[in-house]
């Protein structure tokens, strides 16, 4: 290539004829170019990093027609979602045995994301959107079917009797009655996919949508109950978002500024509250070990802090492993700034009281059996088997890009159950969180992304040192040249090329 350019300045450059054997004026002129661009090369070796970063994030920021949008807008990464359910096998000698839960699963569905109702927000810089959530039952590789018989706790019953828990003696006698009446067990045995999307009829639900809300303790009016009920297509699943677009300088894409109108969390008081981090495609960029990851999860209604835990590698791409530890949802004792997520009692270490944005139904996450919880937890049931390796919840970031590269989002939903003097069906039973199912959403970016991954990595590694070169090249040029111009011109005449015209101009005008 420089051969080529030298060849084509010696054929169609003829120099004036008076300006032979003096200092040329050209070569004073390419003197001055060289240094200007050894001084160029020099400034971009020197600020690599920021021109490399705001190179990226113009890549990565979201706007209409960026590559970005289109693969943030309907993601084509297969998504997997998976349900392992807890079929309870002693239910009836409940409570004297302790429940004796097996897992079963799992039951493997395909989910297709897509975001929708995208607005811009040019002015303060974000988007609105709704995520619209489907899933498609994958039979071939799930262990079970949707016909699977499985016997659970009653979770109308619970959540009724929860709802109860400061009623006064008559209206709680009178729900005794009702649920002796419609003759509920403390158990029920349904098929998977009744507990799952399809949901189940249930005479204590068409009472409740009789009567009026302020009857019934905040009970959603529904027809029928299911874990995923009225889930599949709709746009309220995760709600209304409005994340950061990223074109700001100094902003990264993808953080929540607002989650269904409100700019905090409505159902928890003080730091609590603070709506932040990421929405769960993007991620800040330049992570190190001492980086917190913010992850606003929807499910939780809460955002989570996940902590470095590991360094890994996958296909020579080196990543930083943040993920959810005893720390992240700990009650007070050794994470004091945690207390306001308990919504009253700190009972248990690792758990997630989420009633608030569920109806007011007893429901509580954690991670998978009880993983990083409270030791007792796990020894009211029998069956509980924490596993890190089987049931964490982190990310596997590219720490320089901020990209993902291997995501495991899995919880586990419990309810909580509690003696009601009153209540004849709930007055023996412990005090203790029981183990519904759990869900575990598996991303791992395919081949091709990480080798498109590698090489921007390698850009940005050796971005720098290729500039430094440059500039020293330069350097030495323009130093050549100048000592050519200094030297009287007594040229003999040397041939390189068949017919040059000048040496000089053979070797100082290459670029
Ligand atoms: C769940 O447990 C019940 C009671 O032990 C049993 O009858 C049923 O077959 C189990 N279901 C599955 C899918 O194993
Ligand atoms: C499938 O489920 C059964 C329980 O129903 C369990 O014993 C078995 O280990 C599971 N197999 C796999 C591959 O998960
Ligand atoms: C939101 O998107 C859905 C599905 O694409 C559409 O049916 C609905 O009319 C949209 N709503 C608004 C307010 O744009
Ligand atoms: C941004 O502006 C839009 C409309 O102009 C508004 O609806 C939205 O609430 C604003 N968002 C934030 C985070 O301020
Ligand atoms: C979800 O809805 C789609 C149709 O939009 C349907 O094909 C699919 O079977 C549904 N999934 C479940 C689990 O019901
Ligand atoms: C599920 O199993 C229970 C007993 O374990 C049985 O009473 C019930 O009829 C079964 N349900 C179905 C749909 O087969
Ligand atoms: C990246 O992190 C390093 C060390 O923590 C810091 O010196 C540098 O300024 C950061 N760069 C950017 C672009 O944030
Ligand atoms: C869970 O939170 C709700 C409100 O958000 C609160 O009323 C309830 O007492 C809490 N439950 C427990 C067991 O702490």
């Amino acid at each position: 290539m420089l051969r080529f350019d030298v060849l084509l300045y010696v054929e169609n450059v003829s120099v004036p004829k008076k300006m032979r054997g003096r200092t040329p004026r050209w070569l004073w002129v390419g003197a001055g170019s060289g240094a200007l661009l050894a001084l160029a090369a020099l400034s971009a070796a020197l600020a690599w990093t920021s021109i490399f970063d705001s190179a990226l994030a113009n890549q990565l920021a979201l706007t209409p027609n960026s590559r970005s949008f289109r693969t943030w807008v309907a993601p084509s990464v297969p998504l997997y979602f998976d349900i392992y359910f807890f079929n309870w096998t002693n239910s009836e000698k409940f409570p004297e045995e302790k429940p004796n839960l097996v897992q079963l699963g799992p039951y493997r569905f395909l989910e297709k994301r897509k975001h929708v109702n995208v607005t811009w927000h040019d002015n303060n810089g974000t988007v609105a959107y709704r995520t619209q959530r489907s899933w498609y039952f994958d039979e071939s590789s799930s262990n079970g079917t949707l016909q699977d018989n499985i016997t659970t706790l009653n979770g109308i019953a619970a959540s009724a009797v929860y709802r109860s828990r400061f009623w006064g003696f008559l209206q709680q006698k009178g729900l005794a009655m009702g649920l002796a009446m419609f003759n509920q067990k403390i158990a029920v045995s349904k098929l998977a996919r009744e507990l799952l999307f399809e949901g189940y009829d249930d005479q204590l639900l068409n009472l409740a949508k009789s009567l009026p809300s302020s009857t019934t303790g905040g009970a959603p009016p529904v027809d029928k109950f299911g874990w995923f009920y009225e889930r599949n297509n709709s746009l309220d699943t995760d709600g209304y978002m409005e994340v950061t677009t990223g074109r700001a300088a100094g902003t990264i894409p993808g953080q929540i500024m607002r989650w269904n109108y409100e700019d905090h969390i409505p159902y928890y008081e003080g730091e609590c509250a603070q709506l932040a981090g990421s929405a769960g495609e993007f991620m800040p960029r330049n992570l190190t070990e001492e980086s917190l990851l913010p992850m606003f999860v929807p499910d939780l209604c809460r955002t989570v802090y996940m902590e470095y835990v590991d360094t890994g590698e996958q296909d020579g791409l080196t990543f930083n492993k943040y993920a959810l530890t005893q720390r992240s949802f700990d009650n007070s004792s050794s994470s004091p700034s945690n207390t306001c997520f308990c919504n009253g009692e700190c009972a248990w270490s690792g758990v997630m009281n989420v009633s608030a944005c569920r109806f007011g139904s007893p429901a509580f996450m954690t991670l998978p059996h009880f993983l990083h919880g409270d030791p007792q937890l796990r020894e009211l049931v029998t069956g509980m088997q924490p596993d890190p390796d089987a049931h964490s919840f982190y990310f596997a970031v590219e720490p320089k890009l901020g990209v993902p590269l291997d995501v495991a989002a899995r919880f586990q939903l419990n309810l909580y159950l509690e003696p009601s003097e009153n209540i004849g069906l709930y007055e023996d039973v412990p005090r203790m969180l029981f183990p519904i199912f759990w869900v575990e959403q598996r991303v791992k970016v395919e081949d091709d992304v990480i080798a498109e991954l590698r090489l921007v990595r390698a850009i940005f590694d050796w971005g720098g040192t290729v500039c430094a070169c440059a500039a020293l090249v330069f350097a030495i040029l323009v130093t050549m040249a100048t000592c050519w111009a200094r030297k009287p011109h007594t040229i003999k005449k040397e041939s390189l090329f068949e017919k040059p015209k000048d040496e000089a101009e053979l070797k100082l005008n290459p670029i």
